[in-house]
């Protein structure tokens, strides 16, 4: 059995954490099993009931639990669960999950900007941007086509990148230094067409969801205009709501 090292430097709540990754990951434990209890936890990793509970927590805030009142927390299903609380891309959210993300370039290349994306980018209609369309798959399952139009100053070197083996936000941070800080995105209901239903394998008119992300930088400009189809059936976005006025 994997422990919780004392002396290391990575809070133990971050280590359980891994490790009940894990257990799901490997299907030790399954969609549908309760997992132990805090006190149970507690118990078998020599921890506080405290880090116990800030361990579950964030894993059903990430989507592998949900509780039940009065029954306990389980595993959740195989749907993919996208934070709304935080900016992350979809390499970030597939390998919170433990599974293995990957991708199939579609298309890669500059392309004049329409007028819904060249307004969320502030540029003009027409202008050239770097339009990026990809395959995203986890553990080889396709789950979304996305579209990235992409604007800043020498943006078609992105055509030199491997795209299949690289995050699009790794690179922007890493290779680009552009740090993502901010973005707004919409989500909609939508039906699976022809195209759509081949490349993510699902037959046609499956319910999609259809999202439009507009990503700003440090310096508050928008440097990614995105649209992507979801899979309707394997993903889930998840938001904490949280109340400041009561009504008096
Ligand atoms: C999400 C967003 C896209 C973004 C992508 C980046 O899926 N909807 O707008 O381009 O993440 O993901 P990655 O860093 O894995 O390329």
């Amino acid at each position: 059995m994997r422990t919780i090292y004392r002396n290391s430097p990575v809070p133990r709540y971050h280590q359980l954490k891994e490790i009940l990754r894990e257990k799901v990951s490997t299907e030790e434990w399954k969609p549908g099993d309760l997992i132990p209890s805090e006190r149970e936890l507690s118990e078998t990793y020599n921890i506080s009931r405290m880090t116990a509970r800030q361990a579950i927590t964030d894993l059903v805030n990430e989507g592998l639990f949900y509780r039940e009142q009065g029954r306990g927390t389980f595993v959740a299903d195989n749907r993919i669960t996208q934070q709304l609380l935080q900016l992350t891309g979809f390499t970030e959210d597939i390998q919170a999950r433990g599974q293995r993300p990957s991708t199939i370039v579609l298309s890669a290349a500059m392309h004049p900007a329409d007028a819904i994306a060249a307004q969320r980018l502030r540029i003009e209609p027409g202008q050239m941007v770097f339009r990026l369309r990809r395959l995203r798959l986890a553990d080889e399952e396709p789950l979304a086509i996305e579209e990235s139009l992409l604007n800043f100053k020498g943006c078609e070197a992105l055509a030199e990148e491997d795209f299949e083996n690289h995050s699009l936000y790794q690179l922007l941070e890493t290779q680009y230094g552009i740090p993502l800080m901010e973005a707004q995105q919409e989500i909609e209901a939508g039906l699976a067409g022809q195209a759509e239903s081949e490349t993510l394998r699902i037959p046609v008119g499956s319910p999609v969801l259809l999202t439009r992300r507009t990503t700003y930088t440090d310096r508050n400009r928008p440097v990614e205009y995105a649209r992507s189809v979801y899979c309707g059936a394997k993903y889930t976005f998840f938001t904490h709501l949280k109340r400041d006025r009561l009504f008096s």
